[in-house]
């Protein structure tokens, strides 16, 4: 019998097609434009030996465990895996896939957009035009800080955060610090503490992944320490950031702003303290959002169950 390939989202059209025309597997895919219910994946998912799953799926021990033992692959539309259980994949032998690199461009986009509409303004400017608040040209209002000469640091210098850094480059930023784990060889920037980075940059942008190491990393403390005149951007997961430290420094202008491509949860909430703060312009997880990666990003998906159901060393895999 054909093996089961389940699917908890449809992908967009022509990747959509390749998944479906696959004549090896039986695919069962949720059809509806919403995450899918657990009860209905804990049931899908029986006997399967793919998922392709989303970022917005909790994959965890009781999934992997409801699949059975014939599941190789959980394959993720995104570059992060921190919504898989990790741990109990790799006992149970099963192999991660996900999407690098062709989601570095789009996403870099959103973290340099959330940069420049945390610095000038940009919400406070667009809800000045509807609501009225515009009434006449004005010296000092709605000022922000430019970036000629200021100091960009960036949490996770991997691909994304380079690709960051090179857009930012182009606003005449002329220093890079950056903290992570590992230095990196061939980069213009200097490796730092987190500490230093945070009292020097006049811009974080926080691309690395969330870890336990990561979690919350951004508190109240390190708020402190920024100066009073930075933003800070998150593209990564809103995990890293303590979300009531964050409100609580925008509100009280321990930093001058914030650009937020994602937030704990997701979607926020109507009555979170950051919605109500004009320093903080939210984006709804939009990073790899143009249809050009989508569809690559498909496309890596469908190559990557082919592989696994075809014994294949898998192409896109997160070890
Ligand atoms: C998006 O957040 C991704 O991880 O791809
Ligand atoms: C993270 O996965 C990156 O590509 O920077």
């Amino acid at each position: 019998s054909l093996a089961k390939v389940v699917a908890t989202r449809r992908l967009l059209p022509i990747s959509q097609k390749r998944l479906e025309q696959q004549t090896q597997w039986d695919l069962v895919q949720w059809q509806e434009d919403r995450t899918i219910p657990r009860e209905k994946l804990l049931k899908d998912i029986k006997g399967a030996e793919a998922l392709l799953c989303m970022l917005s799926d909790n994959i965890d021990e009781e999934i992997l465990e409801a699949a059975g033992p014939q599941l190789k692959l959980v394959t993720t539309l995104s570059v992060g895996v921190d919504h898989i259980d990790l741990k109990t994949a790799k006992e149970r032998n099963i192999k991660i896939g996900y999407t690098p690199d062709v989601l570095t461009d789009a996403t870099a986009d959103i973290g340099a957009l959330l940069a420049l509409a945390a610095a000038r303004n940009m919400k406070k400017g667009i809800d000045s035009v509807t609501t009225g608040g515009w009434q006449d040209w004005r010296p000092a209002w709605l000022c922000g800080h430019q970036f000629t000469s200021k100091t960009l640091g960036v949490v996770g210098l991997g691909r994304i955060g380079q690709a960051v850094a090179h857009r930012l480059g182009a606003f005449g930023i002329d220093r890079l610090v950056y903290w992570g784990r590992t230095k990196k060889e061939g980069v213009n920037g200097e490796w730092v503490s987190l500490d230093q980075l945070l009292m020097e940059s006049d811009i974080v942008v926080v691309c690395c992944p969330l870890t336990p190491e990561t979690q919350e990393m951004f508190d109240y403390a390190a708020f402190k320490k920024m100066k009073k005149n930075a933003v800070f951007v998150n593209i990564s997961r809103g995990g890293i950031v303590n979300q009531a430290d964050l409100a609580r420094a925008l509100k009280e202008k321990v930093i001058a702003g914030a650009g937020l491509d994602v937030t704990t949860p997701e979607p926020l909430p109507l009555d979170d303290p950051l919605q109500n703060l004009d320093n903080c312009v939210i984006l709804p997880h939009l990073g790899t959002a143009t249809f050009e990666t989508r569809e690559t990003m498909g496309d890596m998906m469908v190559d990557n169950i082919l592989a696994a159901l075809e014994n294949r060393p898998i192409p896109y895999e997160s070890k």
